[in-house]
């Protein structure tokens, strides 16, 4: 029997009492989109590749977070991450990890009817496809590429190959896609995808995001709610995830609000992210990062890199200040951080 590793009983706690122990990974930041939530137009100005962690750093930093910080659920984000070309050598290294974390994907779909078999061998577990709309114009009006056939093969790629339950992440846009929402969850429903709607948050690269005209939670939940029959289910088995969920038509099928926004969850946050260049964010609106990259580099042991990753844990702020007058925009967009 191998003796208790006490380092693993201190996990990745802030000084408010939360533990992370959920780990969101960005594998790059670029995107072949162009959502105007998250990115202008012309894109950003990229990582550079040797900025950019190799496969092997990252596999190195999320085992130690699995192995001696207590994290068991490793989710791989964007940009988008299937542009990632060692993607799935990363899930395969990852889910060999023991004890096994719970091994996800957030992506755009764009390419995932050619990987999701490999992806699922690899051992993924399940995905997040985002997709703000079934209609053809508006995808191209709001994600400013023709790219929805790719989407909708995604997703029922992912269906096919088993990464289930395929959920799918929506964000409502004032004059875009508000008066959708019924028709999304219809088309999700008829396919056994778990739709959930995400609030817009200020986290786009322009600072187009207003709160006058954002779309809320209440405001998804009026369009569906007789509609659908929708039913909220057992708060209690919320837990730390951010979605309230509401069974529809008595069930058992459900759909998701993420009310970031109006009804912040910073209090059961269990969420850490590491970015694709190996900063460390205790949060998406964080205002600072520790770089894990640099130490990482130069040599530092397991240990010390799992204690700087726990000090730059420690001083997480208890919430998101969305709703506070001083709320500053963190400087890096949604597609450098990660969802
Ligand atoms: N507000 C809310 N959700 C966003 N996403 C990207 N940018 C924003 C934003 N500003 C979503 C994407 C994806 C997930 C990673 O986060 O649609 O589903
Ligand atoms: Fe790409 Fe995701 Fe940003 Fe859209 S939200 S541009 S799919 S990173």
């Amino acid at each position: 029997m191998t003796a208790i590793d006490t380092t693993t009983q201190l996990g990745l706690a802030d000084s408010y009492g939360r533990v992370a122990t959920d780990l969101r990974v960005s594998l790059t930041d670029r995107c072949n989109l162009r959502c105007s939530y998250c990115m202008p137009e012309e894109g950003l100005d990229w990582l550079s590749k040797p900025e950019l962690l190799t496969d092997d750093e990252i596999v190195r930093l999320v085992s130690i977070a699995v192995r001696q910080l207590g994290v068991h659920e490793i989710r791989f984000t964007g940009g988008e991450p299937l542009l990632r070309r060692g993607l799935v050598g990363i899930v395969a290294r990852t889910t060999e990890l023991a004890p096994r974390p719970q091994v996800s994907l957030t992506t755009n779909g764009i390419g995932l009817a050619r990987q999701a078999q490999a992806l699922k061998d690899a051992g993924l577990d399940r995905v997040n496809v985002s997709l703000d709309t079934i209609r053809p114009d508006t995808f191209q009006q709001l994600a400013r590429r023709d790219r929805i056939k790719d989407v909708i093969a995604g997703l029922e790629a992912a269906q096919t190959a088993g990464l289930t339950p395929v959920k799918v992440n929506a964000v409502l846009m004032r004059g875009v896609n508000d008066q959708q929402a019924p028709e999304l969850l219809e088309f999700c429903l008829e396919r056994g995808y778990e739709l959930r709607f995400i609030e817009q948050m200020p986290l786009d690269a322009q600072h187009g995001w207003n709160r006058a005209t954002m779309v809320t939670a209440d405001e998804i939940l009026e369009q569906l709610a007789d509609r659908f029959g929708l039913e909220p289910t057992d708060a209690a088995t919320r837990g730390s995830a951010p979605a309230e969920s509401f069974t529809v038509h008595g069930g058992p099928q459900t759909v998701g609000i993420i009310a970031s926004v109006t009804r912040p969850f910073c209090g059961d946050c269990d969420r850490v992210r590491l970015t694709a260049d190996g900063q460390v964010r205790d949060c998406l609106f964080a205002r600072t990062e520790s770089d894990l990259r640099t130490p990482l580099r130069d040599g530092a042991s397991d240990e010390e890199l799992a204690d700087r990753w726990r000090r730059a844990m420690w001083k997480k702020l208890p919430g998101h200040g969305i709703n506070d007058p001083s709320f500053l925009q963190p400087t890096r967009p949604m597609s450098a951080i990660g969802g």
